[in-house]
């Protein structure tokens, strides 16, 4: 199925024309590899109301099936993604940053410092990555094979997993 994608860049520089979004980038080109569309890529500042209401338009109105933020997951006083996709989730999905900070780790112990969350908000997913192109693609690798079936199983599509041997979310229902 050819899931559609949002795109939310958290950058005050960014947001203010002063550095190109590569990292925004780096998620079409992998998304659009994986078959999904790109609908939207917008840069915000990063103030939690914007990035909040950003987040809702895009699961509420835009209905779209994954929205993936790039920024604002580290230790500084602005990074503020984190606490603005909690604020907007309705489930949390915390094996995703799990995973991300697991792989990550196995090639920065910095990985540790990025406060990314996920969660599920109606039939959107919405998925923090950190910033820098590189631990985009560095995160992004190891989730979106998994994040598919994932969203197979969101919009109720499972059935049509290409893997059934090797799952057993269906045994369930
Ligand atoms: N994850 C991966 N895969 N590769 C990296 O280089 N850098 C870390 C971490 N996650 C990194 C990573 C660093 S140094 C920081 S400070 C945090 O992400 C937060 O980044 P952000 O504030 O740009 O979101």
């Amino acid at each position: 199925m050819k899931y559609t994608v949002g795109i939310l860049t958290a950058s005050d520089k960014g947001s203010r024309g002063e550095r190109e979004d590569r990292s925004g980038q780096v998620i079409r080109e992998m998304v659009e590899q994986m078959g999904w569309q790109v609908n939207i890529a917008e840069i915000v500042p990063d103030e939690q109301s914007i990035i909040e209401k950003k987040l809702i338009e895009y699961a509420d109105d835009l209905k779209l099936n994954v929205v993936f933020t790039t920024g604002g997951t580290g230790f500084s006083p602005r990074d503020v993604t984190p606490e603005a996709t909690l604020a907007v989730v309705e489930r949390l999905t915390p094996g995703i940053p799990e995973a991300m900070r697991w792989a990550s780790m196995q090639i920065t112990p910095r990985a540790m410092l990025s406060r990314a969350c996920a969660g599920i908000r109606g039939q959107t997913v919405i998925i923090n990555l950190p910033g820098s192109p590189k631990s985009v693609q560095e995160c992004l690798q190891v989730i979106l094979p998994s994040l598919e079936h994932g969203l197979d199983i969101l919009v109720g599509k499972a059935g049509e997993c290409a893997r059934p041997l090797e799952h057993t979310c269906l045994e369930h229902k």
